[in-house]
This record gives structure tokens, C-alpha cells and sequence, in this order.
């Protein structure tokens, strides 16, 4: 058993290349795992307890059923005190019950290094940060498999139907193409390509989105399952020019796929227009990334300096806009 706080343990954050939505639906997607994500540590405690930054959300599994804020008035932003710090703590439950019942109480200390609800599989990534760290502390260890099961656990509590390629990314980092049900091939990426990530405002939840697409498809089978087909084509080449390090083959594909995830009615005014400020300061191609309706932007330049270049105009809209790859922290 460790006793006190363990080192930080870390879960990836994600970006979608190609392929989100339809994947829920069985089409393969090309995703590639951030340096970033989240990190947590745990420690013997006298309750189970979780505290999530940077929202100082305090979530208890003894005592007080409502998760609070530090100030405990209800103030904090999203994961908010309400409903997702019950999901939260609902996924925390969950978690540790499969721990032995003659256990120390754990609590957690755990933070997100992406935002949340923006498309960077945040959730995805917090849970595998958390298990890591409940984990250590008790001094198990478990397979990759189980991990990603475990933390495709969570995610059910905040997603409802997850694909579980945002666990899978979480748990394994590197570049992978991801179909439902079948284990992650890992892609070799010789040349990575440069890419910029910048958030467009809040989305509604994933599972909202997820949803619409859901509806449409049943409203629409022909039309929906053709945009699918579309995009598993989109993935499949964007898999070969990623393989090949031609980046402007990648950024046509990536203008393909947002037309593609608009049609889907998955875009929003404010994610058009950061596509539309990267092209013109000289992006290859731009699209959304993740569930859409808001959260992030991805973007694709020929080499670094044109990479810069297009942060430095996306950060005009969000200052927080990064280059995958640079000056990425955990
Ligand atoms: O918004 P995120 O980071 O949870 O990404 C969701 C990706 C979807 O394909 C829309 C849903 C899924 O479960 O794969």
C-alpha cells in the first residue's frame, strides 16, 4: 500500500482528425492524443473525496450528497456543483466500487488540462487520471484493455452512448485510428503534422450532440448513412496522407469533413469563423473537432512557423489557441 500522495498520474487529452460522430455509428475516426489532458494524484484520507481544479469542485462520497464548490455556494463554473459534480460523483462511486471493501479512504486531487466540454476528450482523460491514481494508491496495477473499459465506465455517466475512442486515446496516447469494438491500431507518424487547436465557446454536451445525430439518422437513413460513408472515405485517406506527412492532402480532407460534420448541422457561426481566420492566415484546411455545436477547432499548416503564425491569429479569438506538440504541459 503507498502511503501518502502519490506522483501525478496522467490521462491524454485528444483531438479528433477525422471520423467524430460517425464513429459512433460504427465508421472508423483518426485520432491523435495530446501531451496535455489531466493529472491526479491520491493519498489516504479519512473519506473518499475528489477536488477537481480548475473548477475547485469538491466532491464527497461520505456525508453531503451534493457535490460543492470550495465556497460551497453553488458558484462554480462547469463541471458545475449540480449536475456534473453529481455525475462526477456518480463516476467516482462507480470507480471505487470495484476497489476491495477493506481499503483505506482515498482522496483524490485531481485537475484538467484541457477545457472541458470542448471537444479534447477532457472527461475521458480526467478518468484515466483518477484510476491511474486510485490505482497506485492501493498499489494495483491493471491492463491497458481494463483501463479503457474502466474509464469508458465513467464516461457512460457523462456521455451516455460514448464511442470510446476518447478512452481509448486517454489511456494509450500516440496517433490511432479507432473503430467501435475493435482494439486501436496505432498509425506510425514519421513527420507530425503541424497543428493548431483553438476553442470556439462552450458546447452543449456531447451527448446532446450525439443525440441530434441519432434523430437525423433515424429521420433520414439514406442521406445520414451516406454522409458516414463520406467520412469513413475521408478517414481512410487522411490515415495514408498522415502516414505520407502531406500535409496539404490533409488539410483538403480536413475542409472535406467540415463540410461533411455541417451538413450534420454540427457547426456553429463562431467555429466557422475560426476556420475561416486560419485559412486566411494560411492553414491548409480547418475543421471542427469532437462533438461540435461549439467547443474546438483544428487547423493543419505546411511547417511550424506557418503554424505560428495561424495561433497567433486564432488567439485573437482564444488566447489560450496552442500548436499541438508545442509547449504542451500533462
Ligand atoms: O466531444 P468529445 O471530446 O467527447 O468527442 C466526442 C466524439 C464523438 O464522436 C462526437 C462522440 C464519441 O463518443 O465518439
Amino acid at each position: 500500500m503507498a502511503e501518502g500522495c502519490t506522483e501525478p498520474h496522467i490521462g491524454h487529452g485528444k483531438i479528433i482528425l477525422f471520423g467524430e460522430h460517425a464513429v459512433v455509428h460504427g465508421c472508423p475516426a483518426l485520432a491523435m492524443a495530446l501531451p496535455r489532458g489531466a493529472s491526479a494524484r491520491a493519498s489516504v484520507a479519512t473519506e473518499d473525496r475528489l477536488h477537481l481544479m480548475p473548477f475547485d469542485t469538491h466532491v464527497r462520497l461520505s456525508g453531503d450528497a451534493q457535490p460543492k464548490n470550495a465556497a460551497g455556494d453553488g458558484s462554480a463554473e462547469q463541471p458545475g456543483p449540480s449536475e456534473h459534480g453529481a455525475k462526477l460523483r456518480a463516476a467516482l462511486a462507480d470507480a471505487l466500487a470495484e476497489t476491495p471493501r477493506d481499503r483505506p479512504k482515498l482522496a483524490i486531487e485531481a485537475e484538467l488540462h484541457v477545457p472541458a466540454g470542448a471537444g479534447l476528450g477532457a472527461s475521458a482523460a480526467l478518468s484515466v487520471a483518477v484510476i491511474r491514481a486510485i490505482d497506485a494508491a492501493l498499489g494495483r496495477a491493471r491492463s491497458d484493455p481494463d483501463m479503457v473499459a474502466a474509464s469508458l465506465r465513467w464516461e457512460r455517466a457523462f456521455h451516455g452512448n460514448p464511442s470510446g475512442v476518447d478512452s481509448a486515446m486517454a489511456t494509450h496516447g500516440g496517433v490511432a485510428l479507432y473503430r467501435k469494438g475493435e482494439p486501436l491500431a496505432q498509425v506510425p507518424v514519421v513527420t507530425p503534422p503541424p497543428l493548431i487547436v483553438a476553442y470556439s465557446g462552450h458546447a452543449p454536451s456531447t451527448k446532446a450532440m450525439v443525440d441530434s445525430v441519432a434523430r437525423q439518422l433515424e429521420r433520414d437513413p439514406e442521406r445520414i448513412r451516406g454522409t458516414f460513408e463520406g467520412i469513413e472515405a475521408i478517414v481512410n485517406n487522411g490515415r495514408t496522407a498522415l502516414e505520407l506527412g502531406d500535409f496539404r492532402r490533409l488539410g483538403q480532407l480536413m475542409t472535406l469533413n467540415q463540410q461533411l460534420l455541417n451538413t450534420l448541422l454540427l457547426s456553429t457561426t463562431q467555429l466557422e469563423v475560426l476556420c475561416r481566420a486560419a485559412m486566411d492566415a494560411g492553414a491548409l484546411g480547418a475543421k471542427l473537432t469532437g462533438g461540435g455545436g461549439g467547443g474546438c477547432m483544428i487547423a493543419v499548416c505546411e511547417d511550424w512557423d506557418a503554424a505560428e503564425r495561424v495561433r497567433a491569429r486564432l488567439s485573437e479569438f482564444d488566447p489560450d489557441a496552442f500548436v499541438v506538440g508545442a509547449g504542451a504541459t500533462p
